[in-house]
């Protein structure tokens, strides 16, 4: 479990916006949360309004009652200022997209297990796909802020339906790394799925990947775990799941992970929120 202190608080919507199509990107004021988090974190939100003067009805005000994880995609820690990217992909999503500037949103967090860092001399490979690039744009920020590996050593693979829903590819162009696009409906970059993309970059380029990361589609990151297996490359998985309590308590998130070093044994049950969502690329059976 973190050592890194958990914290709750009514942060304030600086802005909240779509950048595709039904695509958003909300910044929230959350200093204790902004300090703390590292790449691969996530927190829970309470997606209706809660400030102290709404005018909501009791029961709105927490309508869905569970709280939604999301990634943290950025952060700015000299403002106490962290950002999320998120789809609508149901009710509370939609609630999310409706929150306006001045509102409050109550968060939960940094929660789960950070990713590993890059390191310098240790090329890497992010694959991500949809909404699964919010932990890598977290990590490249972070890794560039630092200094802890060029950015050289860095390439992403954003894949996506198609070309609107690549928001924040930009973002990676910007820190200078390696970016390679792919859509299922050709509209930009490599037509097809980003894990042929992947395979192709590994034949093309095999010295910019001595470690992977993946986030997206459960089948996007079982077909990295192939790929990973094959080659002989380390790395890791971030999850993306059902989170009821986000805390350890509730048991609705545990995956099944092989035992380290006896894959024929019987597996044993992880909490997505607690010990992931980030796992070690082999160890989590998708
Ligand atoms: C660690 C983690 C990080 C995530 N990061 C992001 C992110 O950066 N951006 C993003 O867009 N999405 C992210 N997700 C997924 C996001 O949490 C779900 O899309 C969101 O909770 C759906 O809420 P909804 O009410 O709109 O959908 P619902 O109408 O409730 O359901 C739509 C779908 O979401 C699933 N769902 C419902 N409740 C939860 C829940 N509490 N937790 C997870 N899934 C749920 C349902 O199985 C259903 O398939 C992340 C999930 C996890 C676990
Ligand atoms: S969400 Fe409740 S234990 Fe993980």
């Amino acid at each position: 479990m973190s050592t890194i202190p958990i914290c709750q608080c009514n942060a304030e919507v600086l802005s909240n916006r779509e950048i595709g199509p039904g695509l958003y990107w909300i910044d929230l004021l959350a200093p204790d949360i902004t300090r703390h988090a590292l790449p691969g974190h996530f927190v829970h939100l309470v997606v209706s309004d809660v400030s102290e003067d709404s005018s909501r009805q009791t029961w709105l005000r927490h309508t869905p009652l569970l709280r939604r994880p999301f990634s943290i995609a950025e952060r700015d820690p000299d403002n106490g200022v962290f950002g999320l990217i998120y789809r609508i992909v149901g009710g509370g999503t939609e609630i999310l997209a409706m929150r306006r500037i001045g509102e409050r949103v109550n968060v939960l967090g940094p929660l789960g297990r950070p990713l590993e860092p890059m390191r310098s001399g240790r090329p890497a490979i992010m694959v991500a796909g949809g909404v699964g690039v919010a932990p890598f744009l977290s990590l490249a920020q972070e890794t560039v802020r630092d200094s802890r590996a060029s950015p050289e050593e860095m390439t992403v693979l954003f894949g996506a339906a198609t070309a609107g829903l690549l928001s924040g590819e930009e973002k990676f162009r910007e820190l200078g790394l390696h970016v390679k696009l792919a859509t299922d409906d050709g509209s930009a970059g490599y037509h097809g799925l980003v894990t042929s993309l992947l395979e192709r970059e590994l034949t093309l380029s095999p010295d910019r990947c001595a470690y992977l990361y993946a986030c997206g589609p459960t089948p996007m990151m079982r077909r990295c775990q192939e790929i990973a297996r094959d080659e002989g490359i380390a790395g890791q998985v971030s999850l993306e799941g059902i989170m009821p309590c986000g805390v350890g308590v509730c048991m609705a998130c545990v995956v099944p992970c092989v035992v380290p070093g006896d894959r024929s044994a019987p597996p044993r049950y992880e909490r997505v929120c607690d010990t992931g969502p980030v796992f070690d690329m082999q160890e989590v059976v998708l």
